[in-house]
């Protein structure tokens, strides 16, 4: 679904991604690890086409990244941040539905399927609170939530649990499990190994622009 070959990026001329390959399948579970500054924001980003300016080739279901539209592209992959990206001064409500708005649902559609989203991420009861007064983990899941409204195949999220405590950062895991269960693609990027270790997975360690790939196990950590 998303092939990469030799991929690269520079930076102030160092090849922050250098000759990267990766391939994820549709419905993969994947986590990505490594250290600070090894480039796994700027390959999320690159993908949802925030960052241009590489070389290689990017494909996503078949399709040339470069000639997929950003907004094709955003409907496709949805991205989860460290700090929850919340409009402070809209509701658990508002902030989820939002997006259905931009892609012209009717209304109808768009509260039937935040109503639904709302009871899966768990926060019935909180709909007309506003972010502020929910706690971090809860934020997440609004966010979570918010990614969901437009059915994506993909969601990339960048460190989701980084603010979270443990119990919350294995609440959110666990809700993107259960989403890739469901048959959406999940790549997950994480310094914290614990976590890695405790959901069977692929996982993907990048190093100096470049990634090794460990299949449902825990080898190369
Ligand atoms: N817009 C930019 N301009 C110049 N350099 C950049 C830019 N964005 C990222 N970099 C550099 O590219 C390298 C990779 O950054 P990136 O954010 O992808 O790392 P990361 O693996 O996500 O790190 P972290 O785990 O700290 O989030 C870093 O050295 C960073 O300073
Ligand atoms: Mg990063």
């Amino acid at each position: 679904m998303i092939f990469i070959r030799n991929l690269n990026k520079i930076y102030n001329n160092t090849n922050v991604i250098n000759n990267l390959d990766l391939q994820i399948e549709k419905g993969d579970f994947v986590f990505l690890h490594g250290k600070s500054g090894s480039g796994k924001s700027t390959l999320l980003k690159i993908l949802t086409k925030e960052v241009r300016g590489w070389s290689g080739k990017i494909t996503v279901d078949s399709q040339d990244l470069n000639k997929v539209a950003t907004y094709n592209i955003r409907r496709k992959i949805s991205v989860i941040y460290q700090s929850f990206e919340l409009l402070q001064e809209k509701t658990v409500y508002e902030n989820i539905s939002l997006a259905g708005h931009v892609v012209g649902k009717t209304n109808k559609d768009i509260h039937n399927r935040t109503t639904l989203l709302i009871e899966k991420v768990g926060l019935k009861g909180k709909e007309n609170l506003y972010p502020k007064n929910i706690s971090g983990g809860e934020q997440q899941r609004v966010a979570v939530a918010r990614a969901l409204l437009n059915k994506p195949e993909i969601i990339l999220a960048d460190e989701p649990t980084g603010n979270l405590d443990t119990e919350n950062a294995y609440h959110i895991i666990r809700l993107l499990k259960q989403l890739n269960e469901e048959g959406v693609t999940v790549l997950i990027v994480t310094h914290d190994l614990e976590l890695v270790k405790s959901f069977p997975a692929k996982i993907i360690i990048m190093s100096e622009g470049k990634v090794k790939i460990s299949e449902n196990d825990h080898l190369l950590i």
